[in-house]
C-alpha cells in the first residue's frame, strides 16, 4: 500500500493539554488514528512523525522521498520562519498540504506569513482537526484524480 507520511512540528506532541481553546482537546494520537482508518479506507498506509527540532523535520522530509507518495503537514511556528523547511519542500518535490489547526490569518500578525504555502500544494487551515481529514483527502485526491 502507498504510504502518506503525517509530519508534525514543534509544541504539536502537546496537543490534547496545550492551549485546547485554540488547538482543540484531541491528542495527536487521536488525530493520527482517525487519518490512519481514513487512509485505510482509500487504500494507504500512514506514518506519522513528529518532532520539535527544524533539522529532522528536514531529515524526514527527506526520507519520505523514498517511502511516502505524499505529506501532510502541519509545521507549527517553523512555517512563519524556516526557509530550511521551504527549501527540502521543494527539493523533495512530493505533494506536501501545509495543514494548521487554527485559522492562523485571524491570530498574531506574525503567523500571517508562511516561508512554506507557496511550495506546498495548497493550505488547509482553521478547521481544528477536520484540517488534517481535509489535508488527507487533498493529497490522496491530487494522486488520484
Ligand atoms: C499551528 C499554527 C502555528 O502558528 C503555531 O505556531 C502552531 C500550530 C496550527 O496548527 O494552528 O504551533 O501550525
Amino acid at each position: 500500500m502507498p504510504t502518506i507520511l503525517i509530519l508534525n512540528g514543534p509544541n504539536l506532541n502537546l496537543l490534547g493539554t496545550r492551549e485546547p481553546e485554540v488547538y482543540g482537546a484531541d491528542t495527536l494520537d487521536d488525530i493520527v488514528d482517525e487519518l490512519r482508518s481514513l487512509a485505510a479506507e482509500r487504500g494507504y498506509e500512514v506514518e506519522a512523525v513528529q518532532s520539535n527540532a527544524e533539522g529532522e523535520l528536514v531529515d524526514a522530509l527527506h526520507a519520505a522521498r523514498a517511502t511516502a507518495a505524499g505529506v501532510v503537514f502541519n509545521p507549527g511556528a517553523y512555517t512563519h520562519t524556516s526557509i530550511a523547511l521551504r527549501d527540502a519542500i521543494s527539493a523533495v518535490e512530493l505533494p506536501v498540504v501545509e495543514t494548521h489547526l487554527s485559522n492562523v490569518h485571524a491570530r498574531e500578525e506574525f503567523r500571517h506569513t508562511s516561508m512554506l504555502s507557496a511550495v506546498c500544494l495548497g493550505v488547509v487551515g482553521g478547521f481544528g482537526r477536520t484540517s488534517y481529514r481535509l489535508a488527507l483527502d487533498a493529497v490522496i485526491s491530487h494522486l488520484e484524480p
